[in-house]
């Protein structure tokens, strides 16, 4: 990507997958007709009862939304057994990244990449000092925390993505939860992105929610909308100290969390059962992809913890934007990777889909060698 289009991308923020509208005027398809391996979403769909109580609470969208979330935020609170007092909600995962990068991320910020771009753009947004951390291919872009620790000098905040978003690397918890200690004891604030971790079996034990009370400087970060698949609806939050929750909500504007989104957080925290089919489909599945991915020449997979996977392609291949090109012509989309600081056009990234979905795309791969 060229520096110009580089900047644009910086300001629009257009740099993502799940982008239906934009391939629908490049490929000529209509948006619904895509099968789209480009956002992380949840392969099932809205869960039926979410989808019943979004019709039913249609009708309140005459009034104003509760602008301070009680219903959900007391939901959240016996669900991870915290205090309400530890809770932030906001409009996605998104919203809070920016209002964190204004409210205790506006210094020198240290971000391991590739990762999940809007903590650069947040903390630059804020006028704050973006450090890259390079995670290294030829270590199957793991991240290395003991080379992490000697860059914390001066840095006032760090931002981690548990698992990462693109590569599907987890930290193992014990060296997260060291990591986390050491950022305490020097004042440094720690935001760990747990976005994609209910799509993990042991989601659950690998949370560091559970050790918030803990904590003064750490904020974990959560989203609805990958897991329970309503990206469109908007809706996260944050779990940290109360005083981090202060400063962060006396930056919200007002009524920030529709009460669609309110409602349908409140009905999908009790759809376990379909968290759990989703955790079976994603390990199976992801399983069945890498297998055959690893033997289609020329695709490399990395592997993954998640609901997603990070492919090389072999120069002697076709490079991934044009990979992109190929599939989108077929009504597939993916996402390549080339502006991802640290990747380059070579990389790409597909989510995991059903058995069915996903025979499509590895047909459309398979013939790439043909
Ligand atoms: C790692 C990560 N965090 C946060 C988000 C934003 O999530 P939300 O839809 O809740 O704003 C994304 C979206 O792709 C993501 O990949």
């Amino acid at each position: 990507m060229n520096r110009q289009n580089e900047s644009e991308n910086e300001l629009s923020g257009s740099n993502h997958g799940g982008q239906l509208c934009a391939a629908a005027r490049e490929f000529g398809l209509p948006k619904n007709e895509f099968l789209d391996f480009s956002a992380n979403v949840n392969p099932l769909g809205l869960p039926a009862p979410v989808k019943k109580a979004l019709k039913r609470e249609l009708a309140t969208v005459v009034h104003y939304p509760d602008p301070q979330c009680q219903e959900l935020i007391e939901k959240l609170a016996a669900y991870h057994r915290v205090d309400p007092e530890t809770l932030l909600v906001g409009n996605g995962a998104a919203e809070l990244i920016y209002l964190l990068a204004q409210g205790i991320a506006s210094g020198k910020t240290l971000i391991p990449v590739p990762t999940f771009y809007e903590y650069e753009r947040a903390v630059k947004v804020s006028a704050g000092q973006v450090i890259r951390f390079h995670m290294r291919e030829d270590q199957g872009f793991r991240l290395d925390l003991g080379h992490l620790t000697q860059e914390l000098g001066g840095v006032s905040a760090v931002f981690l993505c548990q698992p990462n978003n693109p590569t599907g690397y987890l930290i193992p918890r014990d060296s997260l939860l060291s990591f986390a200690r050491q950022c305490e004891q020097l004042g440094i604030f720690l935001i760990v992105d747990e976005a994609f971790i209910d799509f993990l079996e042991a989601a659950e034990l690998l949370s560091l929610i559970n050790v918030i009370n803990q904590f003064k400087n750490l904020v974990v970060l959560r989203s609805f909308t990958k897991i329970y698949a309503f990206p469109g609806l908007r809706l996260g939050y944050l779990v940290a100290n109360p005083s981090i929750i202060k400063r962060l909500r006396s930056l919200q504007p007002p009524w920030s969390i529709n009460s669609l989104a309110q409602k349908a957080g409140v009905v999908a925290l009790d759809c376990t059962d379909y968290v759990q089919r989703t955790r079976n489909l994603i390990k199976q599945e992801r399983t069945f992809l890498i297998n055959k991915l690893e033997k289609i020449n020329g695709i490399t997979p990395f592997p993954s913890e998640v609901n997603f996977i990070l492919c090389k392609l072999d120069s002697t291949l076709i490079d991934a934007i044009a990979l992109r090109k190929f599939l989108g012509q077929r009504g597939i989309l993916i996402r390549e990777c080339s502006s991802f600081h640290g990747l380059d056009e070579h990389f790409f990234r597909i989510a995991v889909r059903t058995h069915k979905e996903n025979k499509i795309l590895l047909n459309a791969l398979e013939r790439l060698n043909k």
